[in-house]
């Protein structure tokens, strides 16, 4: 294990505060007008363009972020993550993802890296060219993702943004994810489809989530009422694991099982063999290029001198954000329908990740570390919460991202040109505002913005898997910067644990077994409003 890198002290952090002090009384109406500032502040990386210009940040201000990250050591925890070093002190492990994307730290992961990538390359194709078969020698056309968390939210988010639409033609596997225990989800999914055609994929690095093996053996039963016996049913699973003696414990063939490692963390894995249905989506070359793109962005972080680093900047405006002018949100607003659930897979990377009070050194840290991350799909989001964000109380940080060149049925079409226009005029009009215009003593408060609204531009050169490849690893290396600098350990997530175990006892509790008394009052009630034949007054108390 490496020695804990340096935590930041409060005196470390106040040239930071006394910036975003002195720029409290600026605009960005003026701060803009600032000479040279869109091309200092426009950051280029592995084919992306990231426009910082309408953040409420100058140059001292950015000199204080690179300083604070010099003070936390920056270069030498990026370092650090790239070399396999154990980046997560509290699970003892390194943090790989980057060696899915060809920066193997040594030839033992390299090898056992490319292995488990032709497998999955070899599956993908299979299960493309309909060679893969059910009992009876029928091809399968479906396959349902079952796996939550980070085990379905990249591949989810990657398929509806890059996956074929609907009525393309060719050959392909209709590609499907479920999450949710809830059996609506499942139920919902499975609606019409032929079970004897329909494949699962089992995703879960543990092999032990709740949700999704209750979710996997639901599969199996729905198998079973189409007449199809349990040994049959089984060989229509694949299961993707960590754990792949867990896998075989739950029925599936060596040949069904493709493995990935301790050191990839769930939400880091998309890259992994858990990016199986995006290979199956989109070919095992889409996601070749998915990992090329990302694999760029890989090179640009770890070569790129600090002062033009994309995924630094991001890293440190977010720190400014949060820390320097203390708002607690930042909004995603893609202006591209196909990336509509890059929000949500944002959330558990950013939150998952940084969403933490303990330090390394496990005091509580000082600073407020991950803001709350949301957002929708504009121009759809102007048409609901952009009100709030124009006008109301709190100012919320918005990372606008669009692709300068659309898909195929883009090219041409004034919509397009709408949907640019639209997301342009969203952030000029948040960082300028407008005025209050009075009629005499009568001003038209309703009418007058305050402006002085931060916000990103990112854009990538087309939306197309190498681009959001790169993408993808911005954030995820944005995250690791953000992190070091709050000196937290963005990869553990202990904070999940004690909901999930609780949930054990209260799910005995509602099939009227375990002792009910235990429960705090207001659980005890609600478990007996909610399970038929439990009474909370006479249960245990
Ligand atoms: O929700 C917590 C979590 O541990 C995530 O980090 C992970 O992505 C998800 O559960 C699913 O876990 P698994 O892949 O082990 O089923």
């Amino acid at each position: 294990m490496t020695a804990t890198p340096p935590l930041l002290s409060p005196s470390d952090w106040q040239p930071l505060i006394d910036q975003a002090r002195r720029l409290a009384t600026h605009h960005l109406r003026d701060l803009l007008q600032e000479a040279g500032r869109v091309e200092r502040m426009t950051i280029e990386g592995a084919g992306l363009v990231a426009d910082f210009s309408k953040q409420r940040l100058d140059a001292a201000a950015v000199d204080a972020l690179f300083h604070l990250a010099d003070k936390a050591d920056l270069a030498d925890r990026r370092r650090a993550l790239f070399a396999g070093e154990v980046v997560n002190p509290t699970e003892q492990r390194p943090a790989l993802h980057t060696a899915l994307r060809g920066r193997a730290p040594n030839p033992t992961i390299g090898r056992e890296v490319a292995g488990e990538r032709q497998r999955l390359s070899a599956l993908a194709r299979a299960l493309r060219a309909g060679e893969i078969r059910n009992a009876a020698g029928e091809a399968f056309e479906h396959l349902v993702c079952l796996g939550i968390g980070g085990s379905d939210l990249g591949p989810r988010m990657v398929v509806d943004a890059l996956g074929p639409l609907a009525g393309e033609a060719g050959r392909r596997i209709d590609v499907r994810y479920v999450a949710n225990v809830d059996p609506a989800d499942l139920e919902r999914e499975l609606a019409g489809l032929p079970p004897a055609r329909t494949a699962f994929v089992v995703v879960s690095k543990t092999f032990t989530t709740r949700e999704t093996l209750a979710n996997g053996a639901a599969a199996l039963a729905w198998l079973g009422r189409a007449g199809i016996a349990e040994a049959a049913g089984r060989e229509h699973f694949i299961g993707v694991t960590a754990n792949p003696e867990a896998a075989r414990r739950w029925g599936l063939a060596d040949a069904r099982i493709l493995t990935f490692w301790d050191w990839v963390g769930g939400r880091y894995s998309l890259w992994s063999t858990v990016g199986i249905s995006i290979a199956a989506a989109l070919g095992p070359e889409g996601f070749d290029d998915l990992l090329t793109g990302a694999a760029q962005m890989d090179e640009h972080f770890e070569q790129t001198p600090f002062t033009r680093n994309l995924p630094v900047w991001m890293g440190l405006v977010s720190i400014w954000n949060r820390d320097g002018l203390g708002l607690p949100s930042q909004a995603v607003i893609p202006y591209a329908e196909r990336l509509r659930l890059l929000p949500s897979f944002l959330q558990q990377l950013v939150m998952e990740s940084n969403g933490k009070t303990a330090r390394l050194d496990g005091r509580a840290t000082t600073v407020a570390t991950s803001p709350i991350v949301w957002g929708v799909s504009g121009t759809n989001a102007q048409h609901s919460f952009f009100q709030q964000l124009h006008q109301g109380p709190d100012v919320v940080p918005v990372d606008f991202i669009l692709a300068a060149r659309g898909g195929p049925a883009a090219a041409g079409d004034e919509r397009q040109r709408i949907l640019v226009a639209n997301c342009l005029a969203q952030s000029a009009a948040l960082a300028l505002g407008k005025p209050l215009t009075g009629k005499g003593s009568d001003p038209v408060w309703h009418q007058a913005f305050p402006g002085n609204r931060p916000s990103s531009t990112i854009i990538l050169p087309r939306l197309d898997a190498r681009s959001l490849g790169a993408l993808l690893a911005a954030y995820e290396h944005a995250t690791f910067v953000a992190g070091v600098v709050l000196g937290i350990n963005s990869f553990d997530q202990f904070g999940v644990e004690y909901g999930k175990a609780m949930a054990t006892s209260v799910e005995q509790w509602l099939a009227g077994k375990g002792d009910l008394a235990q429960a705090d009052p207001s659980t005890r009630a609600l478990v007996a409003r909610l399970a038929p034949g439990v009474d909370a007054s006479t249960a245990g108390s």
